[in-house]
């Protein structure tokens, strides 16, 4: 990746320490950057191109940096723009089939360039992502598509290895669970192969579907992402294409939080309040004011009521946005019920968030949780990504000084959230981890 560094590169280096003064209502306006879990699939796309496609708003995060090293390892190059938001990417002579164990291991969205490599090179050998913080996370499901479409799969050494004698062939898979990852991913194989494929059970979320409009701009033919059923009629090849990014639903919901929980007044800038739906819903019904425009929402904090939430896969409450509400409704007036049905391990925040003064029960997938009137600042750890935000969101209302170690996690998925809460009010500063 040819990435032209400028002086102003704080907030995203490894230092990895935020310490934060709980400080009263948040108030102004923020704009919400490109979405992380688009722009993943999407740079992954582009290797199924002969040429350079340019990608717009794209969040300048660690999780995007390693998909950029990971395509240019395979003989694809990345350049950023000075400013970072625009990324191009040239896929002309793709020289290696082989994603190593190294960059697989730091990201397991890694696994996602199988697909283009499959569809395009006919071999992919990829190290088999490990289990992480929120649960063993299998991709048996991804598999399932390949061998659908044809695909002959090894296993051995830590690495799976995939590869079709010639073209792909449409078929037909049933995806046991709509899986955000298998379904992007057969749908990337899918439409280079030789005739009509159908992905049923397919996800719904809007990074399916905006990874299905950068496919069909490349010329791609793909009918129903967004519904259950995707159908994929394979063309010959795919020219390189411009797209824009949608706006990162998590990091909008995340400022919603912000605005709630410290009983401010927040215009969030960017965002598709269709997408944010399930959040609007919950968040309304714990007594929060949201008004939407077409491109923006206001939330104003008030009295936080209990709700009980249960993640779904999309338009359900989504599981990346758990950890925040866990965090929100640890200050409401009375008890909520939280309940995970998306990730076997996704209550890693709540021992963090009781070392602040939550009062907080892990049952299985549910968490109970009876509100108490304040938070107190304690040094506590992030230990994945939204995690992290649930205890920057718990420290912006607690009293006294929270201190959060091991923030990286929450730089793979937040471009710059510490000044863009400063931004809004919050007295907020980082520093090197202890
Ligand atoms: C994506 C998002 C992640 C989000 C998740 C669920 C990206 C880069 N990441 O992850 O932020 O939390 O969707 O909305 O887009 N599963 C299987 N077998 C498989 C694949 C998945 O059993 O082959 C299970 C998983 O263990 C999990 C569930 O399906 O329990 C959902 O996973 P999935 O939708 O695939 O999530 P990701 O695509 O990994």
């Amino acid at each position: 990746m040819r990435d032209r560094r400028t002086k102003d590169d704080k907030g995203e280096s490894n230092v990895s320490k935020l310490i934060i003064q709980g400080a009263g209502p948040l108030k102004g306006r923020v704009r919400v950057s490109g979405a992380k879990n688009s722009v993943l699939p999407i740079i992954a796309a582009s290797l199924l191109a002969d040429g350079r496609s340019v990608i717009e708003e794209v969040p300048y995060l660690n999780d995007v940096k390693i998909m950029c090293e990971l395509v240019d390892s395979l003989g694809a190059s990345t350049e950023f723009s000075d400013d970072r938001t625009r990324l191009e990417i040239s896929s002309r002579s793709l020289l290696n089939t082989t994603a190593p164990y190294e960059l697989v291991n730091r990201m397991r969205a890694s696994f996602l360039i199988a697909g283009p490599l499959l569809a395009r090179c006919g071999h992919v050998k990829i190290s088999l992502p490990g289990g992480c913080a929120i649960g063993s996370r299998p991709v048996d499901l991804h598999l399932k598509g390949f061998a659908a479409l044809g695909g002959s799969i090894t296993q051995g050494h830590g690495y799976i290895e995939i590869s079709s004698s010639g073209c792909l062939k449409g078929g037909k898979v049933y995806l046991d669970f709509p899986s955000v990852g298998a379904t992007e991913n057969t749908m990337m194989a899918a439409v280079l192969a030789e005739g009509h494929t159908i992905i049923e059970n397919a996800a719904i979320e809007p990074e399916v579907v905006d990874l299905a409009t950068y496919l069909t701009s490349m010329g791609a033919d793909i009918k129903g992402a967004g519904t259950d059923t995707i159908k994929i009629n394979g063309v010959k090849e795919l020219h390189p294409a411009n797209h824009t990014i949608i706006p990162d639903r998590i990091e909008a919901g995340t400022f919603m939080v912000a605005a709630a929980i410290t009983g401010g007044d927040i215009t969030i800038e960017n965002v598709v309040p269709d997408h944010l739906k399930p959040v609007t819903a919950k968040l309304r019904e714990a007594g929060v004011e949201i008004s939407e425009e077409l491109t923006s929402v206001r939330v104003r904090g008030n009295r936080i009521s209990p709700v009980d939430i249960k993640t779904h896969p999309y338009p359900g409450f989504p599981t990346d946005m758990q950890s925040q509400i866990t965090s929100l409704l640890s200050v409401a007036c009375g008890t909520s019920v939280v309940i995970e049905t998306i990730f076997e391990n996704r209550f890693m925040h709540v021992c963090e968030l009781k070392r602040m003064g939550a009062n907080i029960k892990v049952e299985g997938r549910s968490a109970i949780i009876e509100g108490c009137s304040r938070l107190t600042g304690a040094k506590v750890k992030a230990t994945d990504l939204r995690a992290g935000a649930a205890l920057i969101l718990a420290g912006l209302c607690a009293e006294g000084a929270t201190e959060i170690l091991d923030v990286e996690h929450v730089d793979r998925g937040y471009y710059r959230i510490d000044e863009k809460l400063k931004s809004l009010g919050a007295v907020i500063s980082r520093a090197d981890g202890d």
